[in-house]
């Protein structure tokens, strides 16, 4: 065992490869039954190098099996992020890929491969690189289908010019002449680069009538002073004509408060018209310190993403996927407590946790959870400010890298009910407040045995508490809250 496997342990429902560095989702398609996931990958090391898409597959976005590397890096060229198309061919389906090559003379374009047996063998373009400006930072290749409105469709490739903060827009009718069309950006803050965009169509409130197009934006701070947050994801609601993407504003909003959720994309073809999104959890700023082997890199939960109209104007909401839900209501029923004292949970540490509460009659809420490691994570709820926060917090956080503990915040509603779920899956503990309004991923350093949830009010109010462990098989296990007594309402 190594000396770090008590500090992280490897994660039960979400994907790691079984060994060596990961970063980014790449390639995200479903095609023949299957979801398929590439992703940056040092087949030779824990560290990041050798860059290749590695490749995994899971029926149900909940069970994940690792493959061979599927692009390995070449003489000279390293094999950075992208995408991946499905197209009907005479053998079933043709998978198109398109990622960058960032060839070892500091020079990065983009580049192609396809794949007719489903996504496990490829063959790389003789005509590589298919699109090239000489420049050092021209990466992410993301190609999307566009309808016009004649119903024509042509597919859009997006890639950015990281240094400049810029999304270029190319066209193409045949998936191999693209002609450039518009650029987008700079703006927001400066000293950072632009990395991994998407550009995703969706309806407000459900309505096929009002589509809105949601630019996908990861950021990450470069330079002299770079900012000790790191990297971090945003988007920009707008209209997108085929040609050029103009935002509703020039705000980025951060889609994911917590630290660790980057390189963010979505997949294509996914079914029943949903629109799922994988994330990176772990961040620039000390990703390469991660105390975890043999395995470094981990990806997020899918999500769900829609427009909800807030507030008067729309927002990116992100939900969990279908399995949260379902194993949460095939385990024990809601319990309604009052909590007149703290009372302790017992969690596997691969579990899901579902909390309603109205800060009108319970005041502040504080969640703590604590494993085997000198650390410990606290979520806080105050009603006075609508301030919800998660710290990870003590000497194991503190060993793992200087901008390593954290608290991240999340504006609610002032004095608003409130309804969290939470996943934990050993060191990835992700929130998603209110039906998806909000969302907070961190890494956490919780040890290598089961965890306790401390739950506590600033008054007895109800709380409404639902928690399972998520099992190895696909059976949920009951699971009973011990802990003192609560009162069951
Ligand atoms: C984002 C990123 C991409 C690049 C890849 C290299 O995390 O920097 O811009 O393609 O990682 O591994």
């Amino acid at each position: 065992m190594n000396q770090t496997d008590h500090l992280m342990r490897r994660p039960a429902f979400h994907f790691t490869p079984q060994r060596n560095w990961m970063n980014d989702p790449n390639g995200l398609v479903y095609d023949g039954g299957l979801w398929h996931l590439y992703y940056q990958y040092n087949p030779e090391g824990p560290d990041w190098g050798n860059m290749s898409w590695g490749h995994a597959t899971s029926p149900d976005l909940q069970h994940w099996t690792e493959h061979p590397v599927a692009l390995p890096y070449r003489e000279g060229e390293q094999i950075f992020s992208g995408s991946i198309v499905a197209t009907p061919s005479d053998v079933g389906s043709r998978l198109t890929a398109y990622y960058t090559s960032a060839y070892d003379d500091g020079h990065q374009a983009q580049s192609r491969a396809s794949s007719t047996d489903g996504g496990f063998t490829w063959e790389i373009d003789p005509n590589n690189p298919i699109l090239d400006r000489n420049t050092s930072a021209f990466r992410d290749p993301k190609v999307i289908r566009y309808t016009d409105a004649g119903g024509d469709v042509r597919w859009i490739l997006l890639a950015v010019e990281a240094d400049d903060r810029q999304v270029l827009f190319y066209s193409s009718t045949d998936l191999h002449t693209w002609e450039y069309q518009s650029s987008f950006g700079p703006l927001g803050v400066d000293g950072v680069v632009w990395e991994c965009p998407d550009l995703i169509p969706l309806p407000v409130d459900g309505d096929p009538g009002d589509i809105r197009w949601v630019l996908l934006i990861s950021a990450n701070p470069v330079g002299e002073d770079p900012d000790p947050e790191g990297s971090s994801m945003s988007y920009l609601i707008g209209d997108f004509d085929g040609t050029t993407f103009t935002a509703d504003s020039s705000e980025l909003t951060r889609l994911d408060h917590g630290r660790d959720f980057y390189a963010g994309v979505t997949f294509d073809s996914a079914p029943a018209g949903e629109t799922v999104m994988l994330g990176w959890m772990s961040n620039w700023s000390y990703a390469h310190e991660i105390p975890s082997a043999p395995w470094r890199g981990a990806m997020s939960l899918p999500r769900r993403l829609s427009l909800r109209t807030v507030g008067g104007s729309p927002r990116l909401i992100q939900q969990p996927p279908k399995f949260f839900q379902e194993q949460l209501v095939a385990a024990d029923p809601a319990a309604r407590m009052s909590l007149a004292q703290p009372i302790h949970m017992a969690l596997s540490g691969h579990s899901l946790m579902e909390l309603q509460w109205d800060p009108n009659t319970t005041g502040r809420l504080r969640l703590t959870l604590q494993g085997d490691a000198e650390s410990e994570v606290v979520i806080v709820h105050s009603p006075e400010t609508g301030a919800l926060s998660v710290s990870r917090q003590g000497a194991a956080v503190q060993a793992v890298h200087a901008a390593f503990p954290s608290t991240s915040t999340v504006a609610l509603d002032v004095l608003a009910p409130v309804r969290l779920l939470l996943s934990l899956d050993g060191p990835l503990l992700e929130l998603f407040i209110n039906d998806g309004e909000a969302t907070a991923s961190n890494l956490v350093v919780l040890g290598s045995g089961p965890v306790t949830a401390r739950l506590e009010t600033g008054r007895p109010g109800p709380v409404s508490v639902r928690l399972c462990d998520v099992p190895e098989t696909q059976t949920p296990a009951r699971h009973s809250l011990p802990g003192s007594s609560p009162a069951r309402l």
